[in-house]
């Protein structure tokens, strides 16, 4: 039987939204409360500014309770979870290109997580090279195009962060003599970019690397290299421009590199992972054994209790759809964001700066894509600005709000033209915009313009 919820008593209803009633509710009761709420919330597939999966087929979804009980860190009870975790360690490693068959990674919470790892690793390891000046700060290179996660990396391990600016000038990436002008014998590495969150751009890897490469010859100081791969890492290797774009273990410099298997990996939330060039590359004081519960294990991560269900999903996801899936459904991807930036590009009102879609190659009608993430990421053109000066990236993304899109807007301060402020709102593109989708949101964006810049 489903209550109604004009049907509860206030004090019910009160009890439940504020403290813990000191009875249980009837599980009717409890169910119909939280999905009167549950409702009210934009839906997940019309929620465009996102990176994370929101689409599951029918068989995964029957996986999932059972992988939701078991605790991956119980590696004696659930053998199974162990080893799909592994599997995907190696799977991951063979589409990063590692050099070895033993490759030593591990699942976290996602890339945010995996971060932390890939900067303490380095900043141990450059510890321990450096034994004979324990007063030296270290400092990491990171550039402003940079995930939050990595920033909070710098100060949660107390370590410096030396910024690299980025801006329409440096196409939204680093540039490797800003990097060279930052590095010391303090730096314990550097991170780069693969598909950045503001832009999707990817950072210049093999050009950093190559500058590091003479520093090294120069210097004698070998400064690694870490790549967030956070979105990148599940779309390069799946592109043709990933054999010229060399970004991954081709790259004897790159040591650890992560990706958010709940991104673009279609694994549920959620899941990151880490990959290392070797095992070496994590000093031994950070790999602790335990033997609590039954089985002893060897870990290096930040958190120790986890439920299976979205490394399951990544491993369910990886067979299901298998190389072949997964190119066919990076490249529809990357399809239909090109698709969007020119139907934005059309309207007049709007220009992309995205990386794999920018305006130099929907103007020009060149047909190639850079390399890139399937995000639409755009501002208003100078000709929108000049007829309507009161319209605005803030209003437009609450309008098209009000009609249950979720469309986000952001200032990339100091990246835009001449050092301006840039206001960019951002669409990603995942497996639930459809082109019947992508159309009905363009309809909303094009009447909440209209609606807004009427006199
Ligand atoms: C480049 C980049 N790094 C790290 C993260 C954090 O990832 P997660 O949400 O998996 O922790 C994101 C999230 O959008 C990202 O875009």
């Amino acid at each position: 039987m489903t209550i109604r919820v004009t049907e509860l008593r206030s004090d019910v209803v009160d009890a439940l939204k504020a403290t813990m009633p000191s009875k249980g509710a009837p599980t009717s009761l409890v169910e119909t409360m939280m999905r009167k709420d549950m409702d009210k919330d934009t839906p997940p597939s019309q929620d465009l500014g996102r990176f994370s999966t929101t689409t599951v087929d029918d068989a995964m979804m029957r996986i999932m309770p059972d992988a939701a009980l078991k605790n991956i860190a119980c590696v004696e009870e659930y053998p199974s979870v162990r080893k799909f975790q592994e599997r995907c360690v190696s799977i991951i490693a063979d589409l990063w290109n590692s050099p070895t068959s033993d490759p030593f990674g591990t699942a976290t919470t996602g890339s945010s997580e995996a971060v932390m790892l890939g900067g303490l690793a380095m900043k141990s390891k450059w510890q321990r090279d450096n034994r004979e000046n324990p007063e030296q700060r270290p400092n990491v290179i990171i550039g402003e195009n940079a995930h939050l996660c990595v920033k909070k990396f710098a100060d949660y391990f107390d370590v410096e962060a030396r910024f690299i600016p980025v801006s329409e000038r440096t196409n939204y990436s680093m540039s490797p003599e800003a990097v060279r002008r930052r590095i010391d014998g303090g730096t314990i590495g550097v991170f780069l970019t693969l598909g950045t969150t503001y832009t999707g751009h990817y950072d210049p890897i093999e050009q950093v690397s190559n500058m590091l490469d003479e520093y090294e010859r120069d210097t004698g100081i070998d400064v690694p290299i870490h790549i967030d791969a956070a979105s990148g890492g599940f779309v390069a290797p799946f592109t043709s421009s990933n054999e010229s774009f060399v970004w991954d273990f081709r790259l004897p410099r790159v040591k650890s590199i992560n990706a958010s298997g709940h991104k673009y990996g279609q694994a549920l939330l959620a899941v990151g992972w880490i990959v290392w060039r070797e095992k070496k590359w994590i000093p031994e004081g950070l790999l602790l054994e335990s033997s609590y519960l039954r089985g002893t294990q060897t870990a290096y991560t930040l958190s120790f209790s986890k439920s299976s269900a979205p490394i399951v999903s990544q491993y369910y996801q990886f067979y299901q759809k298998g190389l072949a899936g997964y190119r066919r459904l990076i490249n529809r991807y990357l399809d239909i964001a090109k698709l969007l930036s020119l139907e934005l590009e059309n309207t007049g009102y709007f220009v992309c700066l995205s990386g794999s879609t920018g305006r130099s190659i929907c103007r020009e009608g060149n047909h190639n894509m850079n390399p890139g993430i399937p995000l639409v990421v755009f501002t208003l053109s100078e000709g929108a600005k000049k007829d309507y000066p009161t319209l605005d990236m803030s209003a437009l993304s609450d309008a098209v709000h009000e009609m249950k899109f979720s469309i986000p807007h952001y200032t990339i301060k100091g990246w835009g033209n001449g050092g301006s402020d840039a206001q960019v709102m951002r669409i990603v593109v995942r497996e639930d915009l459809t082109l019947e989708l992508m159309q009905k949101m363009m309809d909303v964006i094009v009447e909440c313009v209209k609606k807004l810049t009427r006199e």
